[in-house]
């Protein structure tokens, strides 16, 4: 099944313009990092950059009968400053996504009784709330000169659900299997 209704249609492919955004944004602003001396910091931008692109690919899954060309409008956030500004708009964009974009999508998708894209718009929004605090703990460390301490980062690759270091045996979003997680 995909998506049948036109506001639903749009939302999916706001959402996606933005996940892909946040994507390529998080890789660019984890380099950075990186080179600022902050691997962690860098490691944490990029495995997040691949939770964005699991969520761009459930969108753009959910609007495969959509063919055809479109002009996309997709918020996103700008700017390249110092590490602690950076995270600031890392944080700023997922709380966006948290608060006002994905509650209002899935509402939207309810009322139009759009299943598929009410679970695309669900998992992404329970992330996304995951990424605000991960990225708060971050920027809380870079203020004081610090990496943010862990081994691992882990990402559900159905629904993008973010762990560091130790994975569930199921993810509490989705249900995928442990073994499946991505790590980086
Ligand atoms: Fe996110
Ligand atoms: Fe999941």
């Amino acid at each position: 099944m995909s998506v049948k209704n036109a506001m639903t249609a749009d939302f999916l492919r706001s959402a996606y313009g933005g996940e892909s955004m946040a994507h390529m944004r998080y890789l660019y602003w984890g380099n950075l990092a990186e080179k600022d001396g902050f691997p962690n910091i860098g490691k944490l931008f990029k495995a997040i950059a691949y939770a964005e692109q699991v969520h761009a690919g459930n969108h753009f899954n959910e609007l495969k009968d959509q063919k055809g060309d479109y002009t996309v409008p997709a918020g996103a956030v700008f700017g390249v400053g110092t590490l602690v500004e950076n995270l600031q708009g890392a944080i700023n964009g997922e709380l966006h996504e948290v608060e006002q974009m994905y509650p209002v999508y899935i509402e939207t998708a309810k009322f139009q009784n759009e299943k598929g894209a009410q679970r695309s718009f669900h998992y992404a929004l329970e992330a996304e709330k995951i990424h605000a605090n991960l990225f708060s703990e971050a920027q809380k460390a870079a203020k004081e000169g610090k990496d943010i301490q862990f081994s691992t980062v882990n990402i559900c690759p159905v629904c993008g659900h973010t762990v560091l270091d130790n994975v569930p045996d199921a993810c509490p979003i989705c249900g995928t299997k442990k073994e499946m997680y991505k790590t980086f």
